[in-house]
């Protein structure tokens, strides 16, 4: 089944303030354009991780996963199958898109678009960081970790635990205020999160980032001014992956949590439930109230 995150694919209107953002900012590695002139994000050996398609709304593409072995996309689509969720194996030419050797496709009962992926396409000894940072947690541990937000999280728990296979790691309640889950599927504490958001939208509110360092999270928020970054939570650790991070708006309605010093899960994993997200910090920027949660957008029914 699901062992990490790969990639992630969003449209934007903003996608060339990407080029600035991602490697100047991030410190990611600019990869060669797609063919529809999107930009490509390498923080790692694989060909890419992040790519922002240009377009005139934000929108998630693709939130990409992938699995270890071939046959798993079977197990994948039959899951899928049993659940009712209507899968498509891609085509060829969209695994090459993808920088992949095989793909499905499929779009979530909230109406986020979904690949799961097998052979990701890696360079040994390729990536070049955009600046002077020590690098990002990725390997086994995939691209990093996106908290998806919908009205009905119990519901959202049986898609993605009960048909995907995503393993419960722990929940933050705070009566009033938020009711999140968080799952695993690697060593990564949480790969992906549920939030749940009020009636008729579902909502792509950040993907997680993990330095080597500290230092690359403390001179990234160094730089949020030069490079005109909004901050939508200050510094701050989470009182479940213990991540000392901050957060802040991309070119693309959506927010980047960077993070460091996240904790690691194993199969002896035993689920918490905390009654706060922060020790510490992360409080919203009072701006950051004014725009939106991330990339929202309106439910079917
Ligand atoms: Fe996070």
């Amino acid at each position: 089944m699901i062992t990490s995150l790969a990639y992630l694919g969003v449209r934007s209107p903003r996608s060339e303030d990407w080029r600035r953002f991602g490697e100047g900012f991030l410190g990611a590695e600019l990869a060669a354009d797609g063919p529809d002139g999107s930009v490509r994000l390498r923080v790692d050996d694989a060909a890419w991780r992040i790519q922002v398609h240009p377009a005139e709304q934000d929108s998630v593409a693709y939130f990409g996963w992938a699995v270890d072995h071939e046959e798993d996309l079977d197990v994948v689509l039959e899951r899928l199958a049993a659940a009712g969720v209507t899968a498509e194996r891609g085509s060829a030419e969209l695994a090459e898109a993808r920088s992949v050797n095989q793909l499905i496709t499929f779009t979530d009962p909230w109406g986020f678009p979904h690949e799961v992926s097998w052979g990701q396409h890696f360079y040994p000894a390729t990536f070049r960081p955009g600046r002077a940072v020590s690098g990002f947690v990725t390997g086994t541990q995939g691209l990093g970790h996106v908290l998806l937000m919908m009205p009905d999280i119990e519901a959202g728990h049986r898609f993605f635990h009960d048909v995907l296979g995503f393993k419960l790691s722990d929940k933050i309640i705070v009566p009033g205020q938020l009711n999140a889950r968080f799952y695993h599927v690697n060593e990564r504490h949480h790969t992906l999160a549920l939030g749940q958001c009020p009636p008729g939208v579902a909502v792509f509110n950040h993907l997680m980032l993990q330095m080597k360092s500290i230092d690359d999270v403390g001179s990234a928020h160094d730089m949020l001014d030069e490079y005109d970054v909004p901050i939508t939570l200050s510094l701050g650790r989470h009182t479940n992956d213990k991540t000392f991070s901050f957060y802040c708006a991309t070119p693309s309605l959506f927010n980047i949590e960077v993070g460091f010093d996240g904790i690691e899960v194993n199969e002896e994993w035993v689920p918490y439930t905390y009654g706060a997200a922060a020790i510490w910090g992360h409080k919203l920027d009072p701006e950051a109230k004014n725009r939106p949660p991330g990339i929202v957008h309106p439910l079917a029914n």
